[in-house]
């Protein structure tokens, strides 16, 4: 595998960082994963603005322009085997002696990229759907900035993996639904498609977007709103949707099944929409 790390494209056994790394002591920086189909990017000026956003919101500078960004994301797609990949852009605000405040002066921040293969979900994953536990979302209040700054994440990812399930539900304040531990939700009910509000409780998703936009250009209801916990457990179909994962049914949350314990309509409408909207994007 070639990465990218810091204006250099080498092999990945051979990039390394200091340890004194801001990223690695403080998991201070921000991230991006970014599909790739047919070795064409999707999405790319999206992702590359919510990169921004993050940004911004953590005093970093943006260490390269859009067009720079561009050459070096398809440099890296074209420098990997694989057709379909996912990308993982990684910026940490660079090596200092450790202290909690920004290093004075500025330091360069690290840049790293990586491409891995694109395993989208497997026809019996597409078939079956997935089952989910439901948790406390227990995360900060910037839940906006894709920081990599993970923990609670990954310790909520742990829990559904430790109950044999595929991702974690948050619920906040013991009311209303937020997101997955690395995906974002959506509750179908009477054929109404409800999708929280992107607001600094949540990942504003790249797929989350395509999939609101696809059921506004076919005529699909939807409306974007707080979502009590009780809509979730009552509702029609559940719908996880990702750039890793693009959109999978929830057939089971905690111990009850999700309107027939089989992927419904809303579903099969969407995840077609969203596979016919790759193909024409992406393979034409
Ligand atoms: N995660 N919410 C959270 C907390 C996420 O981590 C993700 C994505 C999403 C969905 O966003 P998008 O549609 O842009 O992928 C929502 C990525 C895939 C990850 O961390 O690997």
């Amino acid at each position: 595998m070639t990465v990218y790390l810091n204006g250099i494209f080498l092999p990945i056994a051979e990039a390394k960082i200091s340890v004194l790394d801001r990223g690695f002591i403080f998991g201070d920086g921000v991230y991006e994963v970014i599909p790739v189909y047919s070795r064409h990017i999707f999405r790319l000026s999206e992702h590359l603005q919510r990169l921004q956003r993050s940004l911004d919101s953590i005093q970093l500078g943006n260490p390269s322009t859009e067009a720079e960004w561009t050459n070096i994301i398809h440099e890296l797609v074209g420098r990997n085997e694989p057709e379909d990949q996912y990308l993982y852009l990684h910026i940490t605000r660079g090596v200092a002696k450790r202290d909690h405040a920004f290093p004075c002066p500025a330091v360069s921040p690290t840049v790293f990229l990586m491409s891995y293969p694109l395993n989208t979900p497997s026809p019996m994953l597409l078939q079956n759907g997935i089952s989910a536990i439901t948790a406390p979302d227990n995360r900060w209040l910037r839940c906006d900035i894709k920081a990599i700054s993970l923990l609670p994440n990954v310790l909520l990812r742990q829990m559904a993996i430790d109950a044999g399930c595929a991702e974690t539900i948050m619920i906040r304040d013991n009311e209303f639904l937020t997101e997955g531990s690395s995906s974002n939700i959506f509750v179908v009910k009477n054929g109404v498609l409800l999708a929280p509000p992107k607001n600094n409780l949540m990942l504003p998703g790249i797929t989350y977007d395509v999939v609101l936009e696809l059921a506004l250009a076919n005529g699909i209801p939807h409306q974007i709103r707080k979502v009590l916990v009780s809509e979730v457990f009552d509702a029609d179909e559940l719908l996880l949707t990702s750039s890793t994962k693009e959109v999978l049914a929830i057939v089971q949350l905690d111990d009850k099944l999700i309107g027939t314990g089989k992927p419904g309509e809303m579903f099969t409408k969407l995840h077609n929409l969203y596979q016919k909207f790759k193909q024409e994007i992406m393979r034409a």
